[in-house]
């Protein structure tokens, strides 16, 4: 009895803005990347007066801002101009060429793209952008499964710019010859955030997330100094929400040191990116959502004990918790559908449009 009589009424969360720790969110503004806006922009901006533009190879660690970066100098590119056309893909979604050529068809309103080949829907993009310019990137171009786009890009449309994103500096030794000849890109490395820097992003974010004052004296330092050794800020984020979340189920009016105490311990088996890093049991079930994407937890629960795995539920659902921390899979939750409640598990990360992205403040 009693179980939720202490809680903080819903008039009372401490949360003002929870989307504002979601890891897809972009501020308005990103500091302590100054520099590489304007290494982006300025390679763009040739466009902008007829010539071509540059490429490059963006590399650097996870959760270090080079997606909320480019994603940043497209917001201003199109508040700026109609006539250079940022186009970005994220190639863990779309990766192989003919999904990469159909995305980009409907990301420029052009739907008809149902039974098309790849020679065609290249067609169709390069009458619609060889009359203006257009400025690409690829993110998580170590997912691709062929490359093949890239060479038609290159060679097919006049004028833009190419940017390749990837945690891996060394994925670019293994592109196609043919594209690296072409590609021509300069090096944009994102270096490392240290404390102070990760502590500002922070500071921003729960200026946005959270109702002012809630956060007890060094309680987000505390998290700053866990996530700088590694740079991610999605791990900062996702301590942020989860010491909140704690703070609140005990009715605290404050985060606190305890609280943030309490959600690291629960927090270690954050930041894996490769596939490579998982434990074998992770790996596992990635394996079953990967080959039955889109199905609902339960289902994936039988398929995975019919497959062998001996974990409980409770150990599944930590599992694909950790995976979707990680952007290995995507959960979505549907409240009152047919059969009630339920949750989706979808193999790659989630899906955002761009328009998504611009609720910053
Ligand atoms: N300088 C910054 N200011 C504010 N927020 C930032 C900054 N750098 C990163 N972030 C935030 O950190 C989160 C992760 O950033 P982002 O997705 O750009 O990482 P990434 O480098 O693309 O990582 P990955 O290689 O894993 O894709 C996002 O929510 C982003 O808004
Ligand atoms: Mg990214």
């Amino acid at each position: 009895m009693g179980l939720f009589k202490d809680i903080l009424s819903a008039d009372q969360t401490l949360f003002k803005n929870e989307e504002a720790l979601e890891f897809e969110f972009i501020p308005k503004n990103l500091p302590y990347r100054e520099n590489e806006h304007h290494y982006i922009a300025d390679s763009i901006k040739p466009l902008l007066a007829g010539r071509n533009g540059r490429n490059l190879f963006i590399h650097g660690a996870p959760g270090i801002g080079k997606t909320a970066a480019v994603k940043y100098v497209f917001r201003e590119l199109e508040f700026e101009t109609e006539d250079v056309i940022p186009i970005y893909v994220n190639c863990w979604k779309q990766n192989t060429s003919f999904k990469i050529l159909s995305y980009i068809c409907e990301e420029l309103d052009y739907h008809l793209t149902h039974n098309k080949k790849t020679e065609e829907l290249l067609r169709v993009i390069k009458k619609l952008l060889n009359k203006k310019a257009a400025v690409f990137a690829f993110d998580e171009v170590d997912k691709l499964e062929d490359q093949d786009f890239l060479y038609l890009i290159l060679e097919e449309i006049y004028r833009k710019s190419v940017f390749l994103i990837t945690n891996y500096k060394d994925w670019v030794v293994q592109l196609d010859d043919r594209v690296r000849s072409r590609m021509l890109s300069e090096m944009l490395y994102f270096r490392p955030y240290n404390k102070e820097e990760m502590l500002g992003i922070l500071k921003q974010r729960a200026e946005l997330a959270f109702y002012p004052y809630v956060w007890e004296d060094g309680a987000l330092k505390m998290i700053a100094e866990e996530a700088a050794p590694s740079s991610d800020v999605r791990k900062g984020l996702y301590l942020m929400k989860y010491a909140g979340q704690i703070a609140e189920s005990e009715s605290s009016k404050k985060i606190t040191k305890e609280h943030v105490t309490k959600a690291l311990a629960k927090t270690s088996e954050f930041s894996i990116k490769a596939k490579e890093e998982l434990d074998d049991e992770s790996r596992f079930v990635l394996d079953i959502i990967k080959s039955n994407s889109g199905k609902k937890i339960g289902e994936l629960f039988k398929l995975y004990q019919e497959a062998g795995g001996k974990g409980q539920y409770k150990t599944f659902q930590r599992k694909i918790k950790n995976l979707a921390m990680n952007k290995f899979v995507s959960v979505r939750k549907i409240i009152g559908g047919p059969q009630g409640s339920t949750t989706i598990i979808k193999y790659g990360p989630p899906e955002k449009k761009l328009t998504e992205f611009e609720q910053g403040q």
